[in-house]
């Protein structure tokens, strides 16, 4: 019999953000929780009930009175949960909070509940960092709220501070480690390597390439959803490492075949996701080079060959292992991916073209799956939905 699914009553209050609450909805649902939304009559200017209706499929109470079957919501609603999860949270909704407050089917019901309130404010800057508003958010911690702060960047009033709703993964995450959700891949040990290496000429000059660390870290922020164990192998990135996922940094790929080699023996599953710099300057200066070099020095940087760390894993893997490689191809895309199949002895290669504009650096990505069995295209899309469906196809090679 299927595991019952966890319940997530979602308040969400009038803010500019209440129409990221949409995407917290499809968060959760994607590691099927069940989610009813409850909202304030102000949230209702941002977005209709009725999109929330569509997404959850279940009505969306706004009025106490006002309930299809039902005369005590706040109390049916919020007995019903695991978690009550208020995103976006206005200053208004906290002060309520804080307060005890119950003037609306929102409040009422927060007041209600047992289950553990998790709580995304978002504000202007001024309004967020008022003396009043701290002092609320503090008495809501205190008394054992969970708060995901607010990001700091432009905010929709022009000004730039903190105040932004996090990002709905972020809020999905701790709304989904709150619930103790077990995703199908629990118990999958995972190593994905990602970004790209950086190979010095001298102290302050190295060679590199354009890749983010976006696709790598897209899939290790689906797998951890998904209840993986992961660690990311990373070269320098500049984005956030998605919660309960341990990173070990590096910077050459000499330092990232060594890091990978240490983590690959107990992993389950390894997706090579790092642009790795092929070649490096043979000789690193250990001085600065100065202006005014000589013709020689001038016209060379001789380059040494790096270790192929997908080969070598690859070629070291045991039965249970399946290794995942990708392919960054400007033509031939599918024949130079399945030539890399098997000369990295890997179970999966996911082909795409590189370019201007393409693959390195970008939301999203167009991509070919290839096995031993065949290869399967996927359309552009964004490389958070990508990374599920990837996933998906890994863990039927298991
Ligand atoms: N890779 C690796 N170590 C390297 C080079 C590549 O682990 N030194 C991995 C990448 O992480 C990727 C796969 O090998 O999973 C293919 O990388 P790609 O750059 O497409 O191919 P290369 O093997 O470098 O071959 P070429 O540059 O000739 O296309």
């Amino acid at each position: 019999m299927a595991a019952e699914k966890k319940k997530v009553l979602l308040g969400v209050t009038g803010g500019i953000a209440a129409y990221k609450a949409c995407e917290i909805v499809r968060g959760l649902q994607k590691a099927e929780v069940d989610v009813r939304v409850v909202m304030t009559e102000n949230a209702t200017k941002f977005v209709g009930p009725l999109t929330f209706e569509a997404l959850t499929g279940h009505a969306v109470g706004v009025d106490e009175f006002g309930y299809p079957g039902d005369a005590i919501p706040h109390i049916h609603l919020a007995q019903d949960c695991d978690l009550f999860l208020i995103a976006p949270c206005t200053m208004n909704c906290a002060a309520k909070l804080a307060c005890g407050l119950a003037d609306d089917l929102l409040t009422s019901a927060a007041l209600a509940t047992t289950a553990p309130l998790l709580v995304a404010p978002a504000a202007n800057t001024q309004m967020y960092t008022s003396p009043a508003s701290l002092n609320n958010m503090a008495t809501l911690s205190l008394r054992g709220v969970e708060l995901v702060e607010a990001d700091e960047g432009y905010l929709a009033c022009g000004v730039e501070g903190r105040g932004r709703m996090a990002e709905p993964q972020r809020i999905v995450e701790r709304a989904l480690a709150l619930l103790g959700v077990r995703g199908d891949m629990s118990g999958v040990s995972l190593m994905i390597t990602a970004g790209p290496t950086i190979e010095p000429i001298d102290p302050v000059r190295y060679i590199t390439n354009f890749s983010s660390g976006k696709t790598g870290y897209s899939l290790a922020r689906a797998a951890a959803r998904r209840g993986a164990d992961v660690t990311i192998v990373s070269g320098p990135v500049a984005v956030d490492p998605p919660e309960g996922v341990t990173v070990v940094s590096v910077r050459t790929a000499r330092e990232m075949r060594d890091a990978a080699a240490e983590v690959f023996p107990a992993c389950d599953l390894a997706i090579f996701a790092a642009a790795v710099a092929d070649l490096r300057p043979e000789d690193e200066s250990d001085r600065k080079l100065k202006k005014g070099l000589d013709d020689a020095a001038l016209s060379t940087i001789r380059l040494a060959e790096n270790p192929d760390i997908l080969s070598e894993l690859g070629h070291a893997k045991r039965e249970h292992q399946v290794v995942v490689g990708f392919a960054a191809e400007t033509h031939d895309v599918v024949d130079n991916a399945r030539k890399k199949l098997i000369a990295k002895n890997a179970d999966m290669i996911i082909a795409n073209e590189v370019g201007p504009e393409k693959a390195f650096g970008t939301e999203g990505n167009e991509i070919y799956m290839i096995t031993a069995a065949g290869e399967e295209h996927l359309p552009y899309m964004l490389k958070s939905e990508l990374a599920d469906i990837v996933l998906d196809r890994v863990l039927d090679l298991r």
